[in-house]
């Protein structure tokens, strides 16, 4: 069996454990400062082991995912490193950590695979960019970590080049489908409904969108125009929301995002 093992268990360590509890076949270890965060992960008898030590983990895993903060990668790796060899790969998730840090952070000892998650992996709906581009990566080896992703959610290979779009958009993407939500939310307050209630109704009504955007196929702007009835109501509001330019304050955010993601890659 697969031993998967998580180094820092917090929203996104802890997403990605809670994900992988749900599935057959992994042995699953779990560390951080609070042993709290590993124990409460559990479902339906299959459980989380807590390991005291990264190193010790390391030893024991298979895969290691490291969920720790940026700052605190090049530490970690140092921490571990000893444990490293060709049967192992590291998994990195932290934002604006490259290959190329983590290839020099593992002495090329192992693979190493660059990944990108995002918010939703909590509740195992995340969105998976895996950079498999490490020469030292076999193909099947990628595609098992591909398999494993897809598990909590949907996970795509993308060149590391195209890493910082994937990051502002699909990263940060979560936030300003929520900043929209909370106008909506605005919205149906100021129109008498009960806020959990249009809380609810509006993140129903957001996820089944989205679900048929997934599902039919058909572009955004088609299944907008099948909502708009002529004379209607829903076109006067499209019709406001253009005026106001809503979708292109929506592309400089995502645009802005990025810049900001670029001046995080040079260390400002
Ligand atoms: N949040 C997002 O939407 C998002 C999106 C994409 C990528 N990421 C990346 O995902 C990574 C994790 O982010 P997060 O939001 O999950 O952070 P988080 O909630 O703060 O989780 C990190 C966890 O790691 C623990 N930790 C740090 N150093 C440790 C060590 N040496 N030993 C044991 N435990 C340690 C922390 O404990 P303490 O708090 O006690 O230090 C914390 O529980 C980051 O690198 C981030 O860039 C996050």
């Amino acid at each position: 069996m697969k031993v998967v093992g998580c180094i820092g268990c917090g929203n996104m360590g802890g997403g990605v454990l809670k994900g992988l509890v749900a599935h057959e076949g992994f042995t699953l270890l779990g560390h951080d400062h609070t042993r709290a965060k590993v124990e409460v992960i559990a479902a339906e008898g299959r459980s989380v082991s807590f390991v005291d030590t990264p190193l010790e983990l390391a030893r024991r895993a298979d895969i290691i995912i490291l969920a720790v903060k940026p700052y605190q990668m090049e530490a970690m790796l140092e921490e571990i490193r000893p444990a490293l060899d060709g049967s192992k790969v590291v998994v990195s998730l932290a934002a604006a950590f490259s290959q190329e840090k983590l290839r020099r952070g593992v002495e090329e000892r192992c693979p190493v695979v660059r990944c990108m998650p995002n918010l939703p992996v909590i509740v195992g709906r995340g969105v998976f960019a895996l950079c498999l581009d490490d020469p030292a990566l076999n193909a099947a080896a990628g595609q098992e970590l591909l398999d494993i992703f897809r598990l909590m959610g949907m996970a795509v290979a993308l060149p590391e080049a195209q890493f910082p779009a994937f990051s502002s958009l699909v990263g940060c993407g979560p936030a300003f489908v929520l900043l929209f939500m909370e106008g909506l939310l605005n919205a149906g307050i100021t129109m008498g409904l009960k806020a959990p209630v249009a809380a609810e109704l509006i993140s129903a009504m957001v996820e089944g969108t989205a679900r048929l955007a997934l599902e039919s196929g058909e572009s955004f702007a088609d299944l907008r125009v099948r909502v708009c009835s002529p004379s209607g109501t829903t076109i006067r509001g499209v019709n406001h929301m253009e005026r106001c330019a809503v979708p292109g304050h929506v592309t400089d955010a995502v645009l802005e995002a990025l810049r900001r993601d670029q001046e995080m890659a040079v260390g400002n």
